[in-house]
């Protein structure tokens, strides 16, 4: 089993991120490593490029993102934390990969869709291609599992095709050169939404911070923001179709169902026929005593420079050494002399 996933260092590490994908991380990185096998976790500095953005802001998130990540339970001597940024390999494969990455593929992206929005013709090169850098960050390791949030489900699509494009046009079907990877999306916390509108996914990019619960928030900050929490007038129902159409008190369900282990109809078992009086002050506090260790740790470490850089400089050399073998077959198969 091998365990490789990514995210972008391009702000603070919220709470969608956290229910979404990093919880599994940690869970899965201790899985792995029982079983002899492997987890790789990066920061997707590479990534960040495709939008504008400050160089100064995005050399201080890197180093506090890593911070963050190990705040929530990553530990770099059971993982390998690392940024692309210091492994070379990920945009050579990228590179070799738009050979067999279609046009047409990349167009149906709907991130893509999205973020470039009307202005299609103005938008930078590496967004439109964005998903094949995705693909190369997974497929360089021979990645069996990728644990992501439901948003990433359509690059995770998109690098299996690349995959099997590439082993189908290169290599017999006894030695493929690249390993068909499978999406690990939780069950209940796969698309928190914004606090603000339970039509929009919990974002970095959102202007309006009190969209989004910060890992790195305080416990006041936190009550507030879930106490300014968009809901609607109607008291909570006793069973989950109730939840239909009532997006913004589904949201919050499901943060609290996701945070205290358990599922939608048993918190509806508990706060069925309470109104949001009652159910927001018992959210807050779940979440400020989830969030409290993770933030003592991350002050404890976000401001040693030289230890961040360590951990990153370690990671990607032992991320270089397992990326080598796939690199150096992905030329072979397309006949590239070396
Ligand atoms: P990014 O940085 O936007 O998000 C990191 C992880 O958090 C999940 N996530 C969410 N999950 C639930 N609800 C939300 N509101 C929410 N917002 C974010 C994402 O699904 C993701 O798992 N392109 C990726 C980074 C990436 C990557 C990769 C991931 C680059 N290469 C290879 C996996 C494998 C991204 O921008 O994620």
């Amino acid at each position: 089993m091998r365990i490789v996933s990514g995210i972008q260092p391009t702000g603070n590490l919220h709470l969608g991120n956290y229910l979404g994908a990093i919880r599994n991380w940690v869970k899965m990185q201790d899985d792995v490593a029982a079983n002899g096998g492997q987890s790789l976790y990066f920061l997707a500095d590479l990534h960040a490029i495709s939008m504008p953005h400050v160089p100064a802001d995005l050399a201080a998130n890197t180093r506090e993102m890593v911070a963050a990540l190990v705040a929530c339970g990553i530990d770099p001597d059971k993982s390998i934390l690392f940024n692309q940024a210091q492994v070379p390999q990920h945009a050579e494969l990228q590179w070799l990969l738009n050979g067999t990455a279609r046009m047409g593929w990349l167009n149906r992206m709907t991130q893509w869709k999205d973020k470039a929005g009307k202005n299609r013709e103005g938008a930078s090169i590496a967004l439109f291609t964005y998903p094949v850098l995705q693909a190369a960050d997974v497929l360089l390791y021979q990645a069996t599992h990728v644990p992501v949030g439901e948003d990433q489900k359509q690059h995770l699509e998109l690098a299996r095709d690349i995959a099997q494009k590439f082993n189908n046009d290169f290599a017999s079907e006894d030695a493929p050169v690249f390993t068909l990877p499978d999406p690990i999306i939780p069950p209940e916390a796969a698309r928190i939404m914004s606090l603000r509108d339970g039509s929009a996914k919990m974002s970095k990019s959102d202007p309006s911070d009190m969209s989004r619960i910060n890992l790195t928030d305080e416990a006041d900050t936190i009550m507030q923001k879930v106490k300014k929490a968009k809901t609607d007038p109607e008291p909570l129902p006793s069973d989950k179709d109730g939840l239909a159409g009532r997006p913004e008190a589904a949201n919050l369900v499901g943060i609290y169902a996701a945070l205290s282990g358990t599922t939608v109809e048993a918190v509806l078992g508990e706060f069925g026929g309470e109104g949001f009086g009652k159910f927001k002050p018992a959210l807050g506090e779940l979440l400020v005593t989830k969030l409290a260790p993770i933030n003592t740790r991350f002050i404890a470490l976000k401001d040693d420079t030289a230890a961040l850089d360590a951990i990153l400089r370690a990671g990607a050399a032992k991320a270089r050494a397992l990326a080598m073998p796939t690199l150096d077959s992905t030329y072979a198969a397309l006949g590239l002399v070396r």
